[in-house]
């Protein structure tokens, strides 16, 4: 915010129907936002982390703290940030980032920590960017003319900084003028599929098709798609991979339908701390997602349901992991 004390954030529960922005000010209403998927997407919540942490220590600079007690509370604030979701990796490592980049300044003044973090969080959002961009460009030199792309959920701008990862590459095409075609899961329990993707993909005139989850395999055995493009929240050491729910389906379809499976996401969606996949913990959410489609009832009310946010791809179901770096296969 133009205060230095807020953050705005685009609503994407609002879209496709409103483009509705909103003020938090309070850690209160920035871990409501992460929860409620106001904010979502896994390196769209570390830059929203990083602009809370700013904005917080900029409230506590001017409401009088001194560098001890600023410190203190802002560790204990990034730590209730980081409890506000699981799964998406990039949230611990922006405030992570963010707190070394504090205590680093231990011995300077309030003020001058404040300035130091607010550079922090931009440096964040500018390096996103650039990381979006690079996977992009890696992106679609493995993509040729008339391609049909397969995407899960939504890894787009909005998910991001700019450009999205796994729909970076398709932007990036619609820029230069080379035709492709995408097919997006609608993404069910809370359609990020037909909600967004195919939101910002016809916005940005891209040919895209949505369809229901159950139609991938269709879509596969019918030739339309020659690549699989999805982002990620965490990536194991081993390659294994934790996406959107529904996205280990997929890569077991496209192996049997050989078709390439690609895994598009920045370094700091790669945790080498986690062995492999099972170290990755699973967000599980309300089950009236489940039972619920946008305050309408479509189940019996008290019908047992299953509903973790997030699955784990084996990396043996994996093409190649697209980072900023590169390819790896
Ligand atoms: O529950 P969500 O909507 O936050 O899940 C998001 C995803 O699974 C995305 O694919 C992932 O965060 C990568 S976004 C570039």
């Amino acid at each position: 915010g133009e205060d230095g004390e807020s953050v705005v954030l685009l609503d994407q529960t609002r879209l496709p129907g409103r483009v509705e922005y909103r003020t938090v000010r309070d850690l209160k209403e920035m871990v409501e936002a992460i929860r409620t998927l106001r904010v979502r997407g896994a390196p769209a919540i570390g830059v929203f982390a990083g602009f809370c942490l700013s904005a917080l220590a900029r409230q506590m600079e001017r409401a009088g703290l001194d560098t001890p007690g600023l410190l203190r509370e802002l560790d204990r604030k990034g730590k209730i940030l980081v409890s506000s979701r699981p799964t998406a990796v990039n949230l611990s490592w922006a405030v992570e980032r963010m707190m070394d980049r504090a205590s680093g300044l231990a011995g300077g003044a309030p003020e001058e920590l404040a300035a130091a973090l607010e550079a922090e969080s931009r440096a964040i959002r500018r390096e996103d960017e650039e990381m979006c961009r690079a996977i992009a460009e890696h992106g679609l030199s493995l993509l040729k003319a008339g391609d049909g792309v397969l995407t899960h959920c939504n890894a787009g701008p909005l998910a991001t900084s700019r450009y999205g990862t796994a729909l970076g590459p398709i932007l990036l095409a619609g820029e230069r003028g080379i035709p492709l075609r995408v097919f997006a899961d609608e993404t069910r329990p809370l359609l990020q599929g037909a909600r967004l993707t195919a939101w910002e993909l016809h916005q940005a005139g891209v040919d895209v098709t949505l369809i229901c989850d159950n139609m991938a395999s269709m879509v596969m055995k019918n030739g339309w798609v020659q690549a699989c493009f999805v982002g990620c929240d965490r990536v194991a050491a081993n390659g294994d991979t934790a996406n959107k729910i529904g996205t280990s389906g997929l890569a077991v379809l496209a192996r049997y339908y050989n078709v390439p499976f690609y895994v598009l996401g920045p370094t700091s969606t790669i945790d080498l701390e986690c062995p492999t996949g099972a170290d990755i913990p699973i967000e599980e959410r309300d089950r009236d997602e489940g039972r619920t489609l946008y305050g309408t009832r479509t189940a019996p009310e008290s019908v047992e349901v299953c509903n973790p946010a997030f699955d784990v791809t084996p990396h043996s179901l994996v093409t190649g992991i697209i980072t900023e770096k590169g390819v790896i296969y």
